[in-house]
Parts: C-alpha cells; sequence; structure tokens
C-alpha cells in the first residue's frame, strides 16, 4: 500500500468525466487500498480516484470505526430523498469549507472491489458524502454547487 498524491484545484484530473473500470483485478485492488491509505492520512470522509490522478469511477468512504471502509466502484445514484443545507469540505479543496444543499438521504448502486454488485443507503453525512465523491467522477467539485464558499481558519 501506498499514499498517493491528493489533486488540488486547478488540476486538469478534477475537471474530467471518469470511465467505468472493465477489470476487477490486482490494479484495482492496489488503487483502492492505497486511496483508503490516503483517505485516512489526510482526515478525510471519502475519496474519489481523480483526486488521485486516476481517471475511473472508484470511490472510497469512511463509515467510521465499527462499519469500516466503503468501496464503491462504478456507482449509479438510484435514490435521493428530502434536503438539507450544510457545510462540507474537499481535500482537493484546502482551507475551504461551502455550504452545499445535498440529499438527506441517496441510494447508490454500486460493484465491489470483486465485481460484485450491491446497494447501499447513507443518510445525512453520508448521503452527502456519496453525492460529494459521485460528483468528483463527473469531474464537478461541491465550490461549484455551493451558496458560499468560506475560509476556514487555522483552529478549524
Ligand atoms: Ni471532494
Amino acid at each position: 500500500m501506498a499514499i498517493r498524491k491528493i489533486r488540488e484545484i486547478g488540476d486538469s484530473c478534477l475537471k474530467k468525466k471518469c470511465r467505468e473500470v472493465e477489470k476487477f483485478d490486482s490494479k484495482l485492488h492496489d488503487l483502492l487500498d492505497d486511496m483508503q491509505d490516503t483517505m485516512l492520512l489526510a482526515n478525510g470522509v471519502g475519496l474519489a480516484a481523480p483526486q488521485v490522478g486516476i481517471l475511473r469511477r472508484v470511490v472510497v468512504i469512511d463509515l467510521g470505526e465499527e462499519d469500516g471502509i466503503l468501496e464503491l466502484v462504478n456507482p449509479v445514484i438510484i435514490h435521493t430523498e428530502g434536503s438539507v443545507t450544510d457545510t462540507e469540505g474537499c481535500l482537493s479543496v484546502p482551507g475551504k469549507a461551502g455550504e452545499v444543499t445535498r440529499p438527506k438521504k441517496a441510494t447508490v448502486r454500486a460493484f465491489d472491489r470483486d465485481g460484485n454488485e450491491f446497494e447501499f443507503t447513507g443518510e445525512d453525512l453520508y448521503a452527502r458524502c456519496i453525492c460529494h465523491e459521485c460528483d468528483h467522477l463527473d469531474g464537478i467539485l461541491y465550490v461549484e454547487k455551493a451558496d458560499s464558499v468560506f475560509e476556514l481558519s487555522k483552529e478549524e
């Protein structure tokens, strides 16, 4: 496993529409392992492959100590409910946060690292995270959707 460099706003990788994963092979497993390490080291809740310069539809989300890491390959949001406006940030937009309106609940259909299809429903933070990370796969950063974006002070 290895830590990969996180691309920051202005990098062309973050503007591209990513391609679907076709092979569920060791290269994909290495990418997922590296993305997990990179996200955890950076204290992120989620990370999408284009953020480490890989233009494929791959996402990892940290569901917390009990539930571990959610891996989404070729995710598609199939259902959303409600709407909540709250603060979010992005590892690719360091030092900033913004107010973004997202669904309260989001169900995603995806594949695991071995190519098995499954569905996952996230609420609140995890619904927000699923939508934020899936946007990355289409080259969209939250700052394009935010009502407002502000600088974080050092203490935050
Ligand atoms: Ni992000």
